[in-house]
């Protein structure tokens, strides 16, 4: 086992981390700040989201320049403090690499658009017009054409995200040597890894041809056309070959659309160019497939298509290849409020989830907060809201589209990406201690009950839990290691599952809901089984026949032999 394998990282959004200089935006002194917190919490790796000079449209993921710190950031000293502070806790940094398209205002793009002849102008994907409009039919990820006409020279680029993105042609050998140098410049300064943005986007179809509608809305995604497209390999491969394999460190690729055999092509211990990748297949369940945006849906999860999911990861990579473990990010709903209850059972449904998170197989993550249990925010106004595709939703649907500005405004609020977005709440005094300042976002209104200090002045909190739950995993090879067994997966609420490795077995029951569950003619406890951790029992304890609401427990049986399969 490599030690990504065994590690769990946590990841920060940095602008919503921690303020060190009251400009109500997170910064890299502030995160050095707290890196007691999260050594602490036992994480491995810190994951940082973009901290480069960006074109302020998307969160940082508009790059103007791949070498430099965004001055609300801090500066390169400040970035070498930071990674300072963490190899001396004996944590590590990767960093966010987002190479499938650049800022508008990068110098490249601005040199590009300069004309046809630019010596730059084939780092981009230009296409002339059809029939007087785009090139093809295909849809941006944030709404509207994925093509935007340059009228300076006639022609449309390519931006599979905001007309301010415009994605890179990576069938320019220049173009991947370019990405090459600034990927060398960062391992060259001491990083562990990068997590690679939208890294299965990068080859596109040829002709880019039309996708067929799907829906009445006129600009699908073309997903079939752009993911995992049929040079993605080949790039990748070439990317490992001339840098990554120079260096011992761990890559993420973020990768929607993967099936497990194709991750397992990406992630081969032997052959596969990255470390790990992050699957979309368990994103998909609460969305309504029917509906023109399915995204911004949401429909109750069933639990049983919850398990049929994470299983076959579970076993489609087991030997094979290596899977990241995460329920949320910066860019999807809190976990609590998406799979768990942020109501009555806030704390226990965290918990679940937290030991569903840290007893699979696979790189857990923990995207800040989580660990504290912080619910969705649910603001009020549409001006509380700053992200791009939030902001683009509701202009399309209300603005111009004249729907109920409540209807809009509830998917935000099951679905918006700045739920996930608001500052870390520290403390319950003024701007939750996260700044002395103005937030850029307002803060999630729970932060007077739901904060950092409180949890950790609660031997009960999520956050002592989380802790005691990455102590466990590290203690278990079954957990890292081990195979896994779904013990009943037709079960509508009960998640049961075994992880065997050599002599050693853990047992995990998980209550998905809020009803009590008899396991009477369900399951059967072994009569030899211990229990390791639980959201109500205590270690050592012998837990009852029944379990309650959004109850967790992990058992270690010890021997395989003596254990059998229970049930
Ligand atoms: C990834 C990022 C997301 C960003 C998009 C475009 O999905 O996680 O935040 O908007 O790529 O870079």
């Amino acid at each position: 086992m490599t030690w990504w394998q065994r590690s769990v990282v946590y990841q920060i959004y940095p602008r919503s981390f921690m303020d060190s200089d009251g400009d109500g935006m997170g910064d890299l002194r502030g995160i050095t700040a707290k890196l007691d917190y999260l050594h602490t919490l036992g994480v491995d790796v810190v994951w940082l989201c973009p901290v480069y000079p960006h074109g302020g449209v998307d969160g940082g993921y508009d790059i103007t320049d791949y070498r430099g710190i965004a001055p609300e950031y801090g500066t390169l000293a400040d970035w070498q403090e930071l990674l300072a502070g963490l190899h001396t806790r004996g944590m590590k940094l990767v960093m966010d690499l987002v190479v499938n398209h650049t800022s508008d205002r990068h110098p490249w793009f601005l040199e590009a658009r300069k004309g046809v002849g630019s010596p730059h102008r084939d780092y981009y994907l230009w296409e002339p017009g059809r029939d007087g409009g785009p090139p093809s039919n295909w849809g941006s990820h944030f709404g509207g054409s994925a093509w935007q006409l340059d009228p300076a020279t006639g022609e449309y680029y390519l931006h599979l995200f905001a007309p301010e993105q415009p994605d890179l042609n990576w069938a320019s050998p220049t173009v991947r040597r370019e990405v090459y140098d600034l990927m060398r410049f960062w391992l060259d300064l001491g990083i562990d890894g990068f997590r690679m943005d939208t890294i299965n986007m990068l080859s596109k179809a040829p002709g880019y041809p039309d996708t067929a509608p799907g829906s009445d809305y006129a600009y699908p995604l073309a997903e079939e056309h752009f993911l995992n497209g049929p040079e993605l390999l080949t790039y990748l491969r070439e990317m490992h070959a001339e840098v990554l394999s120079a260096y011992d460190v761990m890559t993420v690729g973020e990768t929607p659309g993967v099936n497990p055999d194709q991750a397992a092509v990406l992630t081969d211990p032997q052959t596969g160019p990255l470390s790990m990748v992050f699957q979309f297949d368990h994103m998909a369940l609460d969305k309504d497939t029917g509906s023109a945006r399915p995204r911004w849906t949401t429909v109750p999860y069933s639990v049983p298509e919850l398990k049929a999911v994470l299983g076959r990861w579970q076993t489609g990579l087991h030997g094979r290849g290596w899977n990241s473990l995460y329920l949320s990010n910066h860019d999807v709903p809190r976990m609590v409020s998406r799979y768990g209850d942020d109501g009555a059972y806030r704390v226990a449904s965290a918990k679940l989830l937290a030991t569903l998170l840290f007893t699979l197989q696979g790189t857990p993550y923990v995207y800040q907060g989580d660990e504290l249990g912080v619910p969705n925010a649910k603001f009020t106004s549409i001006d509380d809201y700053r992200d791009v595709d939030t902001l683009n939703l509701y202009r399309e649907e209300v603005t111009e589209g004249g729907r109920d500005p409540a209807d809009i405004l509830a998917m935000i609020h099951n679905k918006g990406r700045d739920n996930a977005r608001t500052p870390m709440p520290w403390n319950a005094g003024p701007g939750a201690g996260f700044t002395t300042g103005t937030p850029w976002i307002p803060l999630n209104p729970t932060y007077a009950d739901i904060n950092a200090e409180a949890a950790l002045a609660d031997p009960d909190s999520v956050y002592w839990y989380y802790r005691d739950l990455i102590r466990l995993r590290r203690g278990h090879p079954a957990i890292v290691d081990g195979r896994y067994d779904d013990l009943r997966p037709t079960h509508d609420t009960l998640y049961a599952y075994l992880r065997t490795h050599a002599q050693e077995q853990l047992l995990v029951l998980l209550n998905f809901g809020g009803a009590v569950l008899d396991l009477d003619g369900v399951l059967e406890i072994p009569a030899n089984a211990e229990l390791l951790i639980g959201n109500y029992a205590a270690p050592g304890e012998v837990p009852s026949g029944t379990l309650q609401p959004w109850e967790a427990r992990v058992y270690v049986t010890r021997t395989v032999e003596e254990t059998g399969t229970p049930g």
